[in-house]
C-alpha cells in the first residue's frame, strides 16, 4: 500500500422512505435559501420534485429552482447555475437527479464562490477551489457514484473537452432505491455498467499483491453482474436496484482507490468520445472496454485471469475479456460505435480527434500510444 490520507465527507442515508425520514434534518443546519437543482423533467413526472419541494418548504426554506441540467452537463450550464446562485443568495444546493445533475451542482457550488473562471483556474493554473457552497444530493438514477465523491465531469463545448474537475463533495447523499424505479431499463443497465467499469478500472491499475482493494473491487464487480442479471429478468426488482445503488456508491466513493494507482484509461477515451458525440457515458464504456482490454490483456495476464475466474467463472485471461464482451451483448448494450446515440456521425476523423485529445494514463498496465488508442477505437467501428 502507498501512503494515503482518507477522510469521508458525505453522510449517507440509504433505504425506502429515506427522503421523507431524513431530508428535513439533513438540511436543517444550512441557511434559508435553497437551490433545488434537477434535470430535464423526470422528477416532475414521477412526483419526486413535489415531495422534495414540500419537505423543504415545510422546513421553512425559500426554494429556487435550477432546472434543465442535461446529461453530460456543460460548462455553460454550470455558469447559468452559478449566476442564479449568486443572484438569489443561495445558501445550500440540493441536487436531485443522476450523475449529471450532481456533477453540475458540485461545480456550481464552487463557481458561485469565485469570480475566477473555474475551468481556467483548474485546467491552466492547476489551482483548486478552496471555498464552496454546501450541497447535498438525492440520487434518482444510480451508476456513477457521483453522490459520494468530490469530482465532477463537465463538458466544455467551446473547447470540445469533457474532463474531470475538482469540486464540492456532497455533505449528504440520500439513496432511496424506490426513487430509481421510473428510470428506463436501458439507463438502469447503462448506469450499472458504469459501476462495473469503475471497479474494473480501479482493479486493473497497478497495485501491491494481496491488496484489499483488489478483493473489494472484485466483489463489487461480481455483485454488480449478479444484480444486472436479476434486472434483465425483472426490471422492477427493487431489491436488485437497491443492491446496484450501493455498488455504485462503493465503486466511486474513493475507498477502493486509497493506497494504490488506478487505470481509468477507458474512461479517458469515453469522456472525449462524449465531448465529440454527447453519447451516453455507460454505453460509450460498453463499446470501448472489450477492445481496450484485448489490447492490454497480455500486460496484466494474472490479473485478467483472476478477473475472469472470480467475476465470470472462466479460466484464462483471454476468456475473461471475452466473457465481459459476451456479458455486454447479454445486457443489450451497444457493442459498436454506430449503435451509440450520437449528435454527429461517428467517423474515423472523429475517432482520430478522440485519440489525439484524450488523457493518456501513465501508470495502468501499459501506457498506450495515441496511434494504438486510435486503432482500438477503430476496432469498435
Ligand atoms: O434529466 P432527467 O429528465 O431527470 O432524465 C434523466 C436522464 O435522461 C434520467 N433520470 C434520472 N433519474 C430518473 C430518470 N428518469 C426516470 N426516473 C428517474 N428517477 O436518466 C437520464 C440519465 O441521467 P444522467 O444523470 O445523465 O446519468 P448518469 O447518472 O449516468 O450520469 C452521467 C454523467 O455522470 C458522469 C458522466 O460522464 C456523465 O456526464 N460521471 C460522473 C462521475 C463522478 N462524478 O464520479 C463518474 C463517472 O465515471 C461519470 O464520468
Ligand atoms: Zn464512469
Amino acid at each position: 500500500m502507498q501512503k494515503f490520507v482518507y477522510e469521508y465527507a458525505t453522510k449517507v442515508y440509504f433505504g425506502a422512505g429515506a427522503v421523507k425520514e431524513h431530508l428535513t434534518q439533513a438540511v436543517s443546519g444550512y441557511g434559508q435559501n435553497v437551490m433545488l437543482a434537477y434535470g430535464g423533467g423526470s422528477v416532475k413526472k414521477n412526483g419526486i420534485y413535489d415531495q422534495v419541494k414540500k419537505i423543504l418548504e415545510d422546513a421553512g426554506k425559500k426554494v429556487t429552482d435550477f432546472s434543465g441540467i442535461m446529461s453530460n452537463p456543460t460548462y455553460a450550464k454550470v455558469q447559468e447555475g452559478a449566476s442564479l446562485a449568486k443572484k438569489e443568495n443561495i445558501d445550500f444546493i440540493l441536487a436531485v437527479g443522476g450523475g449529471s445533475v450532481i456533477d453540475c451542482c458540485k461545480i456550481v457550488a464552487a463557481q458561485a464562490k469565485t469570480e475566477e473562471d473555474l475551468w481556467e483556474m483548474e485546467m491552466t493554473e492547476h489551482k483548486f477551489p478552496t471555498e464552496v457552497l454546501p450541497m447535498g444530493a438525492i440520487v434518482t438514477a444510480s451508476g456513477t457514484g457521483a453522490e459520494m465523491n468530490g469530482g465532477a465531469v463537465i463538458t466544455n463545448e467551446e473547447k470540445v473537452i469533457k474532463a474531470g474537475m475538482a469540486a464540492a463533495a456532497p455533505r449528504f447523499a440520500i439513496l432511496d432505491p424506490e426513487y430509481t424505479m421510473s428510470v428506463p431499463k436501458m439507463q438502469v443497465i447503462s448506469g450499472a455498467f458504469d459501476t462495473l467499469s469503475h471497479a474494473m478500472e480501479t482493479y486493473f491499475g497497478n497495485s501491491d499483491q494481496d491488496n484489499v482493494s483488489d478483493d473489494v473491487a472484485l466483489s463489487i464487480m461480481r455483485n454488480t453482474v449478479t444484480n444486472m442479471r436479476r434486472l434483465l429478468k425483472n426490471i422492477n426488482d427493487v431489491q436488485a436496484r437497491g443492491n446496484l445503488m450501493w455498488d455504485s456508491a462503493m465503486a466511486e466513493n474513493g475507498i477502493l482507490k486509497v493506497g494504490r494507482v488506478t487505470d481509468f484509461q477507458a474512461h479517458q477515451m469515453e469522456h472525449q468520445l462524449g465531448a465529440y458525440t454527447d453519447c451516453n457515458h455507460g454505453q460509450g464504456l460498453a463499446v470501448i472496454h472489450p477492445a481496450y482490454y484485448r489490447h492490454i490483456v497480455k500486460d496484466a495476464e494474472e490479473k485478467f485471469q483472476r478477473f475472469g475466474k472470480e467475476v465470470f467463472g472462466v479460466d484464462t485471461a483471454q476468456a475473461g475479456v471475452e466473457a465481459l464482451a459476451d456479458f455486454i451483448k447479454e445486457c443489450g448494450l451497444p457493442t459498436k460505435m454506430g449503435e451509440l446515440k450520437s449528435k454527429v456521425e461517428i467517423t474515423p476523423e472523429i475517432l482520430r480527434s478522440v485519440a489525439d485529445t484524450c488523457n493518456v494514463i501513465k501508470c495502468n498496465p501499459r501506457e498506450l500510444s495515441r496511434d494504438e488508442i486510435y486503432d482500438l477505437l477503430m476496432e469498435c467501428m
